[in-house]
Order: structure tokens, then C-alpha cells, then sequence
């Protein structure tokens, strides 16, 4: 067997390390460190696994209960470390890409709202190292929960695990374009975990979901307040639903993807949202109408598209669809949303901006995608209209994404008093409540003056040890080593 990978051994330890980790970042300010963190389980929606080859089948408690096999060269566990590691790496990557947001709040309000995500963010982050170190345990669980706490936002070689974490939130109108676009993926990712066949994991999921909705209102509601103070160039405001649109899509996945359909089968992620009646209705009604009209197409012509084929199976109801398109259901739910929003968005500025204004479009899924998507590589406009010179595309796009102009405008707008209006509910009023029904772990106030025993990074520590160690100079004690360190070294002194 390899040697363990991982210096943390339980949670106690990944807590600490993890106070550690708001130092670091510099999250280190009292309201963070004052605040109370918890790992919090609620209730699931079932005790038996919910579709999938073990459908009606007790869910898995941890991993002695879990299918034994490979699928795509993976073990059930590995896959679930994966998800897992995945899903946290987001929770702690958005807190590093806003952390440069607070002094720039403009009101006490917005900074409110960016104090409880940064919190909830930080707890999520603590709810899948659970999963990860108290659920599938071992190794891999270990590394998953120690390495949340060490790859950081943007920094290279080290970087979050998925593009759009790495990118720095910059201003503002960026914080709300990432809630209302970035954070609803990962309200989508909840909900689908929610039905997971591990049933802690679903039950970490169900009270995540709980905060993660106030996350995706004060997105919606960020836009509205720009748009009611009257002050944001509309066609600003069109080039960032042109940038977040796109990336929002792209992370639910691709929408064919093998890995979908393993998930279905393994009871992980299923139909979104698998509760309502349109399992019953045509798929025509589920998805996307661009989507489902390329993916018909597509079909027909596999081999223009490098695909393999498969029966997509489109003609029937939704419930029959080949499960490679559960991204595709899910995506086209989340647009759906998004539409809906955006005729909301559009009311505002028919009441509050000049006649004539131009009205927000919401981009269509043909457009500006990246791999794994089907449309990667294809020039479409917003509406979805096809431009077929390469070089008229350049020149939309360029025209149709923010460009250092909108930014220099941009700043002129954030200098008003008044560019955002004041919000007519506080969608923090209250924080989301524990509810009897609710399991509470590990209860923590660190307070302000709590220093962590941790002093770097352990894989950094141990890097630098083994470089030493290789360079013939002999296992040393470095200077930094941790106080941890130190304590398990004089333990086994004595
Ligand atoms: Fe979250
Ligand atoms: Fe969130």
C-alpha cells in the first residue's frame, strides 16, 4: 500500500487546519472568525436509493455498504471522493475570489450579504470535508478534506479545480452576476445531490440547499437593485449576462456526458428536479428548444460531430430519454429560471430606463461555450443565430464581451452614491434556522483570538521535507514545522 498522502487524521484536525486556512486567504476578520460553524444533516428525501441499478435498495451508509465494481476505471468510492472534492473545492474557491470585495461594499446591506455567503460558503466547505473524512474515511477521504484547505483561487500550479473559481471577482456587479449565474449551478448541483444514494451525503446536502437559496436571491436581487437605482449602462449590464451566461451552463456539464448517465446508475445524480410531473411529458417540453432541436440534429449526423452513436431516444417521454442528457434537463431547467428572471429584469427597465432602452436578452446555450459542451468551438450569437465567417465572429465577440471601456465605465458608475438601490426585503433577516429534525456536528466559535496550531500549508511542509530529505541533508525539523508537527513528533519521543 502507498504511503498516506495526508498529514490531517479526523475532523478536529481539518477544523483547526481550516483556521488555519482563514488566516491564509485573509478571512481572518472578527465577523468570520466570531461566527458559529457546524456540520449540519437533515433529514433526506428517502431512505432508499431513488433510481438507478439499485433503485429501492437501503441508500449506502458509508463505504462497506457500497457496490463493489469499476465504472469508466473508477470505484464507487472514488467517484463519490470525486464529487465531493469537486463540490468543496467550489464552497472555499468563491470565498478566495471575493475576498477583495469588502471594502468596496456600497452599502451595510451588501456587505451583509457578503459576510452570510462567505460564511455559508466556508461551513459548505466543512460539510463535504465531513463527508469526505467522517463518511468515506481512509486516504483518500483524508486527502480530499486536507487538500479543500490548501489549493487556492487563480494560483497557478495550485489552482481550484474548475475554471470558473479560478477567475478573481472584481467588483460588484460581478459578485451579483456570480451568485445569480455561478452559485444557482451550485443551487442545481444541491439539488440533485439532495436524492444521492450515500445518504449522508444527501442529508449534508439538504441543509446546505436551505442557505444556497439565499445565495441565488441576493444574486437576483443585486440586479434588480442595479437596475432600479437606474444608473448601470444597460448594454454594460448585456456584456456581463453575455460572460456569466456561458460559464453558468458550462458547469453543469457537458450536455451529453457518459459521466451523467454513470451517475443516474449509481443513484448519485438523477432527473432534475425528480419530484415534479414532467417525467410524464415529452422531452420536447423538458429541454431547451435550441438544444433539443441540435441534439435531434446531431443525431442524425454522428459522425459530423465525432460522436458515437447512441439512441438518444427523444421521441418518447422524458422518463425514456438515454441518461446521457441528464445535464441537458438540468441546464435547460436552470435557463428556465434565468428566463424568468430576466422578464422580471426587463419590467424594471421598461419602468425605470429612458423609451427605447434596449431590453436584457439572456444568451442562448449556442452561445460562447467551452469543452466538454457540444457547441465548444462553434460561433454562434447570443440569440443563436449562426455567423459562419471567422472573422465576423472575432469581431462579435469581442464587441459582446466586457472590454477595458465597460470596466472604465463601469468604475464611473460604482463612484455614484447611489448605483444600487436599496433592497425592498432582507433576504437575510433571518439565518436559516436548525430545525428538530436536524443532526448538529462539531459546533464552533473559534473567536478572534484563536490562533490555529497550524502555521502553512501541510503539503507544502512536506514538500519542502522531502526535498531536504532527497538532497542527502538527512530527515531534518524545519523552522516552520507546524505546531502539530511538533506535538506528534514529542508524543512519540516519549
Ligand atoms: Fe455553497
Ligand atoms: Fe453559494
Amino acid at each position: 500500500m502507498s504511503e498516506s498522502r495526508a498529514d490531517i487524521k479526523t475532523f478536529e484536525d481539518f477544523r483547526e487546519y481550516s483556521l488555519w486556512y482563514l488566516h491564509d486567504v485573509g478571512l481572518d476578520v472578527p465577523e468570520l472568525l466570531n461566527a458559529e460553524y457546524k456540520v449540519a444533516l437533515a433529514p433526506a428525501k428517502s431512505d432508499v436509493v431513488e433510481f438507478g441499478h439499485y433503485a429501492g435498495k437501503a441508500k449506502f451508509r458509508g463505504p462497506e455498504d457500497l457496490p463493489t465494481g469499476h465504472w469508466n476505471g473508477r470505484t464507487y468510492l472514488e467517484i463519490l471522493a470525486n464529487l465531493v472534492n469537486i463540490q468543496g473545492d467550489t464552497e472555499f474557491g468563491s470565498n478566495e475570489q471575493q475576498v477583495g470585495l469588502w471594502d468596496s461594499a456600497p452599502s451595510d446591506y451588501d456587505r451583509k450579504i457578503l459576510l452570510s455567503v462567505m460564511n455559508e460558503e466556508f461551513r459548505h466547505g466543512w460539510q463535504m470535508a465531513y463527508v469526505a473524512l467522517n463518511v468515506l474515511g481512509g486516504d483518500e477521504g483524508r486527502w480530499v478534506a486536507q487538500s479543500l484547505l490548501e489549493r487556492r483561487s487563480g494560483v497557478e500550479d495550485n489552482a481550484r479545480l474548475l475554471g470558473a473559481f479560478n477567475v478573481p471577482i472584481k467588483d460588484w456587479l460581478g459578485f451579483y452576476a456570480f451568485l445569480e449565474f455561478m452559485d444557482r449551478d451550485g443551487g442545481s448541483q444541491l439539488t440533485l445531490l439532495q436524492h444521492s444514494a450515500l445518504e449522508p451525503l444527501a442529508q449534508s446536502m439538504v441543509f446546505m440547499l436551505r442557505e444556497e437559496q439565499k445565495h441565488l436571491r441576493s444574486g437576483q436581487q443585486g440586479f434588480e437593485r442595479i437596475l432600479q437605482a437606474g444608473k448601470m449602462p444597460v448594454e454594460v449590464l448585456q456584456k456581463y449576462m453575455n460572460l456569466y451566461a456561458p460559464l453558468g451552463y458550462d458547469l453543469h456539464g457537458g450536455e451529453r456526458s457518459t459521466n451523467a448517465l454513470i451517475y443516474f446508475n449509481l443513484g448519485l445524480k438523477g432527473f432534475y428536479p425528480s419530484w415534479t410531473p414532467y417525467l410524464d411529458g415529452p422531452a420536447d417540453a423538458v429541454i431547451d428548444a435550441h438544444l433539443i432541436t441540435d441534439l435531434r440534429e446531431r443525431e442524425k449526423r454522428p459522425e459530423d460531430h465525432s460522436y458515437q452513436f447512441v439512441n438518444l431516444q427523444l421521441g418518447g417521454p422524458a422518463r425514456d430519454i438515454n441518461k446521457e442528457l441528464l445535464n441537458s434537463i438540468t441546464v435547460s431547467f436552470y435557463k428556465r429560471t434565468l428566463e424568468e428572471h430576466f422578464e422580471k429584469f426587463n419590467a424594471i427597465i421598461r419602468d425605470v430606463y429612458p423609451s427605447g432602452t434596449p431590453m436584457l436578452v439572456l444568451p442562448s446555450m449556442r452561445w460562447n461555450r467551452a469543452v466538454p459542451s457540444i457547441y465548444a468551438g462553434e460561433s454562434y450569437d447570443i440569440t443563436g443565430r449562426l455567423i459562419e465567417n471567422p472573422e465576423e465572429f472575432r469581431d462579435y465577440r469581442e464587441a459582446n464581451l466586457p472590454s477595458d471601456a465597460d470596466r472604465a465605465r463601469l468604475q464611473e458608475v460604482f463612484a455614484l452614491p447611489d448605483w444600487i438601490a436599496p433592497p425592498e426585503t432582507d433576504v437575510y433577516r433571518t439565518l436559516t434556522a436548525v430545525k428538530n429534525s436536524d443532526q448538529i456536528l462539531f459546533p464552533t466559535t473559534f473567536g478572534g483570538s484563536r490562533r490555529s496550531r497550524y502555521i502553512q500549508s501541510l503539503s507544502a511542509l512536506r514538500r519542502e521535507r522531502e526535498a531536504s530529505e532527497s538532497a542527502g541533508a538527512g530527515p531534518t525539523k524545519t523552522k516552520n514545522v507546524s505546531l502539530w508537527q511538533f506535538m506528534e513528533d514529542e508524543a512519540g519521543a516519549n
